[in-house]
């Protein structure tokens, strides 16, 4: 379950961040801004499918219009030239038991510590009228270290919080580090991915023979 969408400099919402529950009103005004936040989730699912992260903004998706006809309509009042949208998500229970192999034996015994919570954050930048992927960042993180909250923070820009864990990383060089998130010693194994792309959806299943990067979106 999704439970919390953020937006930094996207489009009318130039710091926006709610937390869900099973049950959540979300009460504004017209042009608020409601339809722009509850659309990044959909926005994420574009940008995984689309052969390249422009393509899910400038061109039709789902027969719906396209979402900009030029870049600088996605950044706030058409100021800057990046935004970043984060989404966080709520781990199934046997998932996240699977996960505390990979935990210190402390951790281990208390649940509080395990990974219940997923984080995933997209810095977009418009570099010579495109849109690049800037930063891309996959954590795990527990119930009792959650992000702040009010700040809008990009996480990969700083210092990994204690308890949490990083499964990728990914920097303005588009060197991206993957560490696998069920051994508990993984290395970070360090690939490079286009900058027109994301990296997540070329993550193949660990259980995969040579599971790092597929070739391709084929
Ligand atoms: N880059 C931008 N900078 C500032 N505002 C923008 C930008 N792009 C779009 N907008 C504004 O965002 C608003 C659209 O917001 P949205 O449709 O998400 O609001 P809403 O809360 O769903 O409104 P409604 O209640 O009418 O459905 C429009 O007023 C539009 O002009
Ligand atoms: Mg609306």
């Amino acid at each position: 379950m999704i439970t919390r969408i953020e937006a930094t400099n996207y489009r009318c919402l130039e710091k926006a961040d709610i937390d869900f529950e099973e049950f959540t009103l979300l009460v504004g005004a017209n042009g608020s801004g409601k339809t722009t936040l509850l659309g990044i989730p959909e926005l994420f699912s574009d940008c995984f499918k689309s052969p390249s992260v422009s393509q899910a903004f400038i061109l039709s998706q789902n027969d719906a219009p396209p979402r900009c006809s030029a870049f600088e309509e996605l950044v706030f009042h058409g100021q800057g030239n990046y935004f970043s949208i984060a989404l966080e998500a709520k781990i199934p229970q046997k998932i996240m038991e699977s996960l505390t192999s990979s935990l210190s034996e402390t951790a281990k015994k208390n649940s509080e510590e395990w990974w219940q919570f997923i984080r995933y954050e997209i810095r977009f930048e418009i570099v010579d009228n495109k849109l690049i992927v800037g930063t891309e960042n996959l954590f795990l993180f527990p119930s009792n270290k959650k992000p702040e909250r009010g700040i809008g923070r990009i996480y990969g820009d700083y210092a990994l919080p204690k308890g949490w864990r990083s499964i990728l990383m990914r920097g303005s060089n588009n060197v991206s580090g993957l560490r696998v998130e069920t051994t508990k010693n993984a290395k970070t194994k360090n690939l490079e991915v286009a900058n027109s792309l994301l990296a997540l959806p070329k993550v193949k299943f660990e259980s995969q023979p040579s599971w790092a990067f597929r070739q391709s979106y084929a």
